[in-house]
C-alpha cells in the first residue's frame, strides 16, 4: 500500500474528484479530446492546489475486460501518479454495470495503481476507513470514512437507486465509536457517491414557475415537485438531488457518531451547493470530467482543508475548469462554452419568451380595446 499521507504543517488537503466518468479510449477525436480535457484539468488542479490526498467520487470508469478498466483507470489516475500524490476512491452507481462488475476485483485493480491508499481491510459492501496522522505523526487527526451507495436498486427493490444498507450504517456507527475509544473523539468526514435524501433539506420546494429562474424539476420519485436552493444555501443547483428512493437510517446513524461533522457527495452531476442540517455540513461535489451531462467550463473539482489546531472545522472551495485553464477547452462548444450563470441564462430567456408573447398578443388587445370603445 502507498504510504498514508499526513498533515504537514498542521495542515491537511483533500482534492475531491467528481464523477470522472472515463470510458475506455476508442481513439476517435471526441474521445481523445474529452480525456485531453480531463487530464488538463487534473494537472492544472494538482499544480495549482497541491493536495495532500486526491479522492475520485465514483462513478469513475468503465471497461470489458479487467485489463482495460486496468488501463482506464492507469491514464485517469496518472496526474497524481505524476505528482506523487496518493489517492483513495469510492465506486459510483455505474462503476459495477461494466464487464467487470465484481467489487473485489475492482479494488484488486485499484490497489495495484500506482498511489492508491485502499487498505486491506474493506467491509463486504465496499466500506473502509482512513486515519490520517498528525504532522508529528503521533496520532490520527483527521478520520476519513469511504461508503459504497450502491448501483440500480434491484428488481425486488423499489425505486431507481438501490440504497446504504442497515449493515453499512452499524459499520458507520462502530468505525467512530472504535477510534474514539482508541484516539477519542476524532474529527470525520464521509464521503460516499449518492447523496442522502437529508439533502433535500437544504432546498425549499417551490413551483413550475420556478423553473423560469433559479428552480428545477424533481427526478425519479421526486417527479411532478419543483425545487430552488434555499436562501441560506450557497452554491448551485443544475439539477435536483437524485438519492436512493429508500431511506435506511444513514444520516441518522451519521449524526449519532458526533465525530463525522461533514459528508460529501458525487453522483448529481450540476450541483456544487453545501449546508447544515441539524448539525452535519453536507456538499455536492460536481462533474470534473467532460465524458457525461454536466455545466460546461463551471466543472471541476472540490477542495477541502483541514487545520490540525482546528478540528471539526473545514474550509471548502470549488475549483472551475474556467478558473484553472479559462475558455480554451476541446470538449465543451457552443452554448456551454459562455455559460457563467444559468439562473441569468433563463431570466434572459423568460424575458424573451414574455416580451415575444406580448408582442403577438398586442394587435388582440388593441382589437378587444377599439371595440369596446367605438
Ligand atoms: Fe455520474
Ligand atoms: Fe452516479
Amino acid at each position: 500500500m502507498t504510504k498514508l499521507p499526513q498533515f504537514k504543517n498542521k495542515k491537511f488537503k483533500i482534492m475531491l474528484v467528481g464523477d470522472p466518468h472515463c470510458k475506455p479510449n476508442d481513439e476517435s477525436k471526441r474521445e481523445l479530446d474529452i480525456i485531453k480535457d480531463y487530464l488538463e484539468l487534473q494537472y492544472a488542479a494538482v499544480w495549482h492546489e497541491k493536495p495532500d490526498l486526491v479522492i475520485l467520487m465514483g462513478d469513475n470508469a468503465e471497461g470489458e475486460t479487467e485489463e482495460e478498466l486496468r488501463k482506464t483507470l492507469l491514464r485517469i489516475t496518472k496526474p497524481y501518479a505524476d505528482t506523487g500524490t496518493p489517492f483513495a476512491f469510492i465506486l459510483g452507481n455505474h462503476d459495477l454495470e461494466c464487464k467487470v462488475s465484481d467489487l473485489k476485483t475492482q479494488y484488486a485493480i485499484y490497489k495495484a495503481l500506482p498511489g492508491c491508499v485502499l487498505p486491506e481491510d474493506y467491509t463486504e459492501f465496499g466500506d473502509y476507513e482512513l486515519l490520517i496522522p498528525n504532522s508529528a505523526g503521533s496520532a490520527p487527526a483527521l478520520h476519513l470514512l469511504f461508503v459504497y451507495s450502491g448501483g440500480s436498486a434491484p428488481k425486488s427493490d423499489y425505486g431507481h437507486y438501490d440504497h446504504v444498507k442497515p449493515e453499512q450504517n452499524e459499520w458507520i456507527r462502530e468505525t467512530c465509536a472504535s477510534a474514539g475509544r482508541r484516539f477519542g473523539r476524532l474529527p470525520a468526514v464521509l464521503v460516499q457517491h449518492m447523496p442522502v435524501q437529508e439533502e433535500f433539506a437544504l432546498l425549499d420546494e417551490t413551483s413550475f414557475l420556478s423553473m423560469l429562474t433559479d428552480g428545477t424539476y424533481g427526478q425519479n420519485e421526486q417527479r411532478g415537485r419543483f425545487y430552488r436552493l434555499k436562501k441560506t444555501t450557497p452554491g448551485y443547483m443544475g439539477e435536483a438531488p437524485c438519492p436512493a428512493a429508500y431511506n435506511s437510517g444513514e444520516f441518522q446513524a451519521i449524526k449519532e457518531t458526533r465525530s463525522i461533522f461533514a459528508v460529501f457527495f458525487g453522483h448529481d452531476h450540476m450541483n456544487d451547493f453545501i449546508g447544515m442540517h441539524e448539525g452535519v455540513l453536507m456538499g455536492q461535489c460536481k462533474l470534473s470530467s467532460f465524458n457525461a451531462y454536466g455545466d460546461g467550463l463551471m466543472q471541476g473539482v472540490r477542495i477541502l482543508e483541514f487545520e490540525e489546531d482546528a478540528p471539526f472545522c473545514l474550509r471548502t472551495r470549488m475549483l472551475y475548469y474556467r478558473d484553472l485553464l479559462g475558455d480554451d477547452c476541446r470538449s465543451i462548444t457552443g452554448s456551454t462554452k459562455t455559460l457563467r450563470d444559468r439562473t441569468a441564462v433563463k431570466l434572459e430567456a423568460a424575458t424573451k419568451t414574455l416580451g415575444v408573447l406580448a408582442a403577438l398578443s398586442l394587435p388582440l388587445i388593441i382589437r378587444k380595446l377599439i371595440k369596446r370603445y367605438r
